[in-house]
């Protein structure tokens, strides 16, 4: 159960990456050839935080299961000088919550703009912003917090 969470999640990561680069994308092309906020570019709103929204639901339940989150709060003293440890029990998950509340709030400011340009930028700056603390929080085998492969 652990391992295909693990698996899930990790492949997902690239899932939550390639949508909010593509809304990003096209939030910026669109807002500086003044573009219509087309259908497409709602779709890919809509999809971009649902994809979100997924990855977290995978995430709260490996952390429910992780058995090194089990390990930080049964041995809350030592475990906290293991950054390996503390990065998934603290860091991780307190970045990526914000990380996706600011996504849930940047889609549904931007479905609620009265103008395309304002949906556009809206949606430009919100999940910029997301997209950098994702960056920041997944473990990454450069990663100077913690390291986890590319692939499962
Ligand atoms: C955009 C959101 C997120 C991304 C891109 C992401 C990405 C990742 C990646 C790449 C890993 C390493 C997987 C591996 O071992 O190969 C990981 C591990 C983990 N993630 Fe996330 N994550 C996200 C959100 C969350 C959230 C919201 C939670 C908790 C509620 C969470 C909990 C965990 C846990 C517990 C592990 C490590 C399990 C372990 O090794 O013991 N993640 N995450």
């Amino acid at each position: 159960m652990f391992e295909t969470l693990t698996f899930y999640h990790s492949l997902f990561r690239w899932l939550v990456l390639a949508s909010l680069l593509y809304a990003i994308y096209r939030a910026c092309k669109g807002y500086y050839s003044k573009g219509t906020f087309a259908k497409t570019d709602n779709a890919v709103r809509h999809w971009t935080a649902t994809i979100a929204h997924i990855q977290l639901v995978i995430g709260m339940v490996l952390y429910l299961k992780s058995p090194s989150v089990k390990y930080f709060w049964g041995n809350f003293k030592e475990a906290v000088k293991n950054i390996d440890v503390a990065f998934f029990a603290l860091i991780h998950i307190l970045l990526m919550l914000v990380a996706i509340v600011l996504i849930t709030i940047g889609s549904s400011l931007a479905k609620r703009k009265p103008t395309d340009m304002e949906k556009f930028s809206t949606m430009l700056i919100w999940f910029s912003i997301a997209l950098a603390i994702i960056f920041i929080a997944i473990p990454w085998p450069f990663s100077p917090l913690a390291n986890r492969p590319y692939f499962r």
